[in-house]
């Protein structure tokens, strides 16, 4: 409508100084025509005169004359008659002939020219006629014409033709206005449909307009601008909020209306493990596990996981649900049964032996089975029954966790198209060549590209899923947006680095430094000021255990003066040791620390304590906080929550962090001692580093690393996450409303 306005009134303003400026050129142009037709008609008054008028003359009744011209000015337009003999006589005139008329002056009337006579009521127009007669060989006739109705007639011409204009304005601006409207609507649903993706991004619909190639740029250019505002607008928002479980609470609340959200994992927050009569309740050592458990907390919902402990099955109710955690229930596990077939062949089988090494490229060899591919298929699907039956809604939020459930996220959209489904893969990802010797590459990355955000730690895991997808899919990668188009579906590939909860737990800080130093130092049969090093890992070839272990005997070749004074705890929780690649490794890090201990025992405490067994959260917290260093030397590693823990566990800003550069961790926390870990003489001048680190440079690098953690912590994770995928369906919403596109 005001574009409508700012058109048409300066087109009405400009047409009207047009009607202005013709209409004097109209009125000069009829004025003469009204002259020629009044000289046809005086002509014609003069012959239709002419008779009776000779004859009055010749009877010399010049009286009667008089009359007969006052009769005949009766005329509405003729206004006066006269007749002059000679120059030199008075004039034989009807009453209205005007003074300044004289027979003596009628030249001036003569020949070419308007002949007009300006009067009181108007101009007057004198024409000249010869009328010879016998008696008067040089007689003239003088008819006066008014003219005023010529001026009525200008007058009335004049706003004809301003109408005329006025209308003409309304008529073009009308069909302007209608032609820029049409158009402006099929530019504005032009352009909707390419910032929707349709004809750049997706394959278009078949049948469908084809692309209008002069908005590419253009909407290239829009989609830019877009997310540059979005990322902007995100980066603000994000730095204003502390991130704390109340406030991921909120936008939960706030940004997703309190929507459905179902998180799928393999390993459960809670194990239920049968203990002779007892039933003990266990907590996983899984990264995963630690970091998601926060979040449903705080946000309810639902869990679903495999139910893998020896006692899950009694203590579940008909719906195979439990409200966990046990102290304070805040959300429900639901446990999915699998039978040993399944287990062996969908998590020890593919998963374990196949993707694990695969992604770790850890120089242990993948194993691939097609046996274990089908059982991996089946319990994926048995995992999509489950979130299709445990879902309130028809478009439900459902975070798929990590390679174990690689298919899922196709499936969850073959079930439920509406649903929002954010995968995330916690481990790394390899570069395309290193992942193309899996058989089924292709299966993996298109189950995948079903999820609407897939997330990764770190920026160099998307750019290795993006390339792989780039060589062997049929899909459209866009890399500036990071987004990928499979199947007419965008899935967006995210970097979202893991976290911790912060502030830890109270309970976990309840016991201070002095005492947990003073009680570990005496659980283990260590002097008071016996120098201590912590390792926390699951048994696992790719945590580098045995690369650590060697450090630590180059660092008592290298330094003597740590023999006997130095002890490094590994607490190395037992995991998949039903493959016979983690009972190798098992063996191997037990004859490492017995051999390396053999080596320096004889001399004080032994340099290596080996701990293989599950610990308590709480448990770990007591000797990080009584640890003077912390040695993380994964392989490889997705993130590395263990080198967070140990800075949140470290209030009193004391403590050395050394960690393998080839963690997702080592690009967040610059400030730990960065080394590469099959370098054992670089890890050992680490360890030595860290034991000789005076404290305020200790101080220094553990409040930057705490202050990283504190603000980057696993709420913003979750947060990010989800708050974008509130953005997605909020846009998704938008775009298949009807009409949208042009309104
Ligand atoms: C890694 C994986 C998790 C897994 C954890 C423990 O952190 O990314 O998915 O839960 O290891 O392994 P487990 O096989 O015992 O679940």
């Amino acid at each position: 409508m005001r574009l409508s306005l700012r058109f048409v009134l300066p087109l009405m303003l400009v047409l009207a100084g047009i009607a202005y400026a013709v209409a004097p050129l109209v009125d000069q142009l009829t004025l003469r025509w009204f002259v020629r037709d009044l000289d046809i008609r005086s002509s014609l008054i003069v012959n239709t005169i002419q008779e009776p008028l000779q004859e009055q003359l010749a009877a010399g009744k010049k009286a009667k004359i008089g009359e007969f011209f006052n009769r005949i000015t009766q005329d509405e337009r003729l206004y006066a008659v006269g007749y002059c003999a000679a120059p030199q006589g008075p004039a034989l005139a009807s009453r209205s002939l005007p003074a300044e008329i004289r027979c003596a002056e009628l030249d001036r009337w003569e020949g070419p020219g308007d002949h007009l006579l300006p009067s009181a009521r108007g101009p007057l127009h004198v024409a000249v006629q010869p009328m010879t007669s016998e008696v008067a060989p040089g007689g003239k006739l003088v008819l006066v014409h008014d003219m005023s109705f010529v001026t009525r007639r200008s007058e009335e011409t004049k706003r004809y033709v301003f109408y005329f204009f006025m209308a003409l304005a309304a008529v073009v601006s009308l069909i302007t206005v209608i032609i820029a409207q049409l158009s402006w609507r099929g530019w504005m649903a032009g352009m909707h449909s390419l910032l929707r993706g349709e004809g750049l991004l997706r394959q278009p619909d078949p049948g469908a307009q084809p692309d209008r190639p002069e908005f590419k740029p253009i909407a290239r250019d829009l989609q830019r601008l877009i997310r540059e505002l979005e990322a902007e607008t995100r980066a603000r928002d994000e730095s204003q909020i502390t991130w704390t479980p109340e406030s991921l609470r909120t936008i939960l609340h706030g940004e997703l209306r309190g929507e459905d959200v179902i998180v799928v994992s393999n390993r459960e927050p809670y194990i239920h493990q049968r203990r002779g009569e007892h039933i003990e309740v266990q907590r996983p050592a899984s990264g995963l596990v630690t970091a998601l458990e926060p979040i449903m907390r705080a946000c309810s919902g639902t869990w679903i996981a495999h139910g893998s402990g020896s006692a899950d099955r009694d203590v579940v109710d008909k719906h195979d649900h439990i409200a966990v955690p046990p102290e304070k229930p805040a959300y429900q596990i639901r446990r999915v049964w699998l039978t040993a077939e399944e287990e062996a062949g969908y998590y020890y089988g593919f998963s374990n032996e196949g993707l694990w090494p695969l992604c770790h490229i850890a120089h242990v060899r993948p194993t691939f089975r097609s046996g274990d591919w089908a059982q991996y298929v089946a319990v994926n699907r048995k995992f999509a029954q489950a979130v299709v039956s445990e879902a309130k809604t028809k478009a439900p939020i459902v975070l798929v966790q990590d390679y174990h459930f690689a298919l899922l996220p196709k499936m969850i959209r073959e079930e439920l198209p509406d649903a929002t489904v954010i995968a995330f893969w916690h481990i790394p990802w390899p570069n395309p060549e290193s992942f193309a010797i899996c058989p089924w590459r292709d299966e993996v990355v298109a189950g995948l590209l079903g999820s609407s955000i897939l997330g990764f730690h770190t920026q160099f895991h998307c750019n290795n899923f993006v390339g792989t997808v780039d060589r062997f899919l049929e899909a459209r990668v866009d890399r500036e947006s990071f987004t990928v188009s499979f199947g007419g579906k965008l899935t967006a590939v995210r970097r979202y680095p893991i976290s911790i909860a912060w502030p830890p737990e109270a309970e976990m800080l309840q016991k201070d430094v002095s005492a947990c130093r003073a009680d570990i130092r005496q659980m283990n049969d260590l002097p008071a000021e016996h120098k201590l090093g912590i390792g926390v890992d699951r048994l696992d070839y790719t945590k580098g255990i045995v690369e650590r272990f060697r450090a630590i005997e180059r660092l008592l070749e290298l330094n003597p003066q740590w023999v006997g004074r130095f002890t490094f705890v590994q607490i190395a929780a037992p995991t998949r040791s039903g493959i016979d690649e983690y009972q190798h490794h098992e063996a191997q890090v037990r004859a490492m620390a017995t051999r390396i201990n053999g080596r320096f025992e004889h001399q004080g405490p032994p340099p290596i304590v080996l701990k293989v067994e599950h610990h308590e959260p709480r448990e770990v917290y007591e000797y990080f906080r009584a640890a003077d260093l912390c040695f993380v030397s994964s392989l490889h590693d997705g993130m590395n929550l263990v080198a967070k823990e140990f800075v949140a566990a470290r209030d009193d800003e004391r403590g050395v962090l050394i960690l393998s550069q080839f963690t997702g961790a080592a690009r967040e926390l610059p400030e730990a001692l960065i080394v590469n870990p099959y370098d054992a003489d670089q890890c050992a001048a680490a360890l030595h580093l860290a034991l000789v680190m005076p404290a305020n440079e200790q101080r220094d690098r553990m409040r930057l690393m705490r202050g990283l953690v504190a603000e980057f912590n696993v709420f913003r994770w979750a947060g990010r996450m989800l708050l974008d995928a509130a953005a997605m369906r909020r846009r998704s919403r938008l775009i298949d409303k009807p009409g949208a596109a042009n309104s």
